[in-house]
């Protein structure tokens, strides 16, 4: 694994007396796949925006490839590919068009950007959609729009907020394929929040747990994925069982 690319120190937001991420010392390597794990309230998002530059932290540090996101967002923000968790696209336009415009945003020439547009649409398995509206696109098909549209600008990061939630589970498979496929194919390193210990579990080299703005462990997945079993029983051990949700599916 490589050099740590976001180096976090002490990172905190406070809000009022409210902790919503406490004290976090995390560092993220170069061409992995790491997870940001845990419940609603856990303070995934919250050290998202703090990476990016858009919430700033009231305690410590954050930095992406040594660029302080607090007092250099626009530097940062240039280097990373973020997805939110409700991504927005403009409805009315194709998948192709859209992505064109987040390029041209980015600098990118016109010319340049169509060519990327479509090979990025192909590579996220839209390349049939290419004329559809947005507007017409299933929830796993815009998640996916969302991956190309955060890699036009050729990120060293990409981070994806929740980026399965409300995709039916076949949807979610592919999805998750696709992000290993990227990884692999390009190196780039992503940091994938999730709920979801089952989808960390297949995708995921590493993963930061967090519960109530702690971060309580970080998972070596590829040394516990050898153990049945021993995952679930880690995770258990930390969040004191109440993992029913991961069953289900
Ligand atoms: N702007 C804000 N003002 C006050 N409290 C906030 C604000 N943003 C987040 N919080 C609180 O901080 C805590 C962490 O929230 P955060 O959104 O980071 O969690 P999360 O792990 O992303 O959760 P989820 O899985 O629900 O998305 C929560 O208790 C949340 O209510
Ligand atoms: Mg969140």
């Amino acid at each position: 694994m490589g050099q740590p690319i976001i180096e976090m120190t002490g990172l905190t937001k406070r809000y009022n007396r409210f902790t919503a991420v406490d004290r976090i010392d995390l560092n993220i390597r170069e061409g992995e796949i790491f997870g940001l794990l845990g419940p609603n309230g856990a303070g995934k998002s919250t050290t998202i925006l703090m990476i990016l530059g858009l919430t700033e932290p009231t305690g410590g540090k954050v930095s992406v490839r040594g660029i302080n996101s607090t007092t250099h967002p626009v530097e940062v923000r240039r280097r990373v590919g973020y997805l939110p968790e409700d991504v927005g696209f403009y409805e009315d336009m194709t998948g192709f068009e859209n992505l064109v415009y987040t390029a041209e945003l980015n600098g990118i020439s016109r010319g340049e950007a169509k060519e990327k547009a479509v090979e990025l649409l192909h590579r996220v398995g839209l390349g049939e959609e290419l004329k559809k509206r947005t507007g017409q696109y299933s929830k796993g098909m815009r998640q996916r729009l969302g991956l190309a549209d955060v890699m036009i600008k050729n990120p060293e990061v990409i981070i994806l907020d929740e980026p399965t939630s409300g995709i039916d589970p076949a949807g979610v498979q592919d999805f998750i394929r696709l992000i290993q496929q990227l990884s692999d194919e390009t190196g780039l390193t992503v940091l994938f929040s999730s709920h979801h210990l089952n989808q960390v579990q297949t995708v995921c080299d590493r993963a930061a747990l967090f519960n109530q703005g702690r971060l309580l462990t970080v998972l070596d997945i590829n040394d516990l994925k050898d153990t049945p079993g021993r995952l679930e029983e880690v995770y258990n051990d930390y969040l004191g069982g109440g993992n029913d949700e991961e069953n289900e599916e």
